[in-house]
């Protein structure tokens, strides 16, 4: 069995469109993959109750009582390996996770660890990609799904979705149609790495 460990910061809506497409497709039986375990850097994280109500093991790690981003990482990676197993190997999925994780993080779960980001990478890593986007003029945004390297929003690109910007759109009106094709890709990326 893998284990699918999600990292989540909110309000784990792309969190729980994976866990509910893990159910209606029957991952389990089809890649012999769960969910096993949320993780939030925050305790009032929206998403750790949706998990919860689902039968998910839960964990909070929060940042704040740490001293460095390495030691936080540190701990981090040993909660997530705690589902690492002869096995039972794990695939890490950041989604909403709004931390920095250091190299080391991102070299240790090479190839296994992946992150959607708001926008059509390469342009606009980072924060505020909605505004920013507007902002630019695009005249279309999106939404990539990523494997996670050394350097912040950048690694292979494992699915995309583009949607219109619109006449009078706000950044929560985008983001808005933006996460509606969010909940699509990335349980679609996920699906695709267990395959593999
Ligand atoms: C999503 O739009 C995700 O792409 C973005 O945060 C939101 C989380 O929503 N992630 C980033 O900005 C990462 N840099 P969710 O908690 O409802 O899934």
């Amino acid at each position: 069995m893998k284990n699918i460990v999600i990292l989540i910061s909110g309000g784990g809506s792309n969190m729980a469109a994976i866990v509910n497409t893990a159910q209606r497709e029957h991952w389990s039986e089809k890649y012999g993959a769960r969910v096993a375990a949320v993780i939030s850097n925050k305790a009032d994280a929206k998403g750790l109750v949706f998990a919860r109500d689902h039968g998910i093991a839960t964990e909070v790690l929060d940042h704040k009582a740490f001293a460095s981003r390495e030691a936080f990482d540190a701990a981090l990676a040993q909660l997530i390996d705690r589902f690492d197993m002869p096995g039972h190997p794990v695939l890490v999925v950041l989604a909403g996770f709004m931390r920095i994780l250091t190299p080391g993080f991102a070299e240790h779960y090479a190839g296994r660890l992946t992150n959607i980001h708001p926008s059509l990478l390469p342009a606009f890593t980072g924060l505020h990609t909605h505004q920013r986007a507007l902002d630019a003029g695009c005249k279309f945004a999106g939404a990539t799904v990523h494997l996670v390297t050394a350097e912040l929003d950048h690694g292979p690109i494992l699915d995309q979705a583009v949607v219109p910007v619109l006449p009078g759109d706000t950044a929560d009106t985008l983001a808005a149609r933006i996460l509606t094709q969010e909940h699509l890709i990335y349980p679609r990326a996920v699906a695709q790495l267990l395959q593999k």
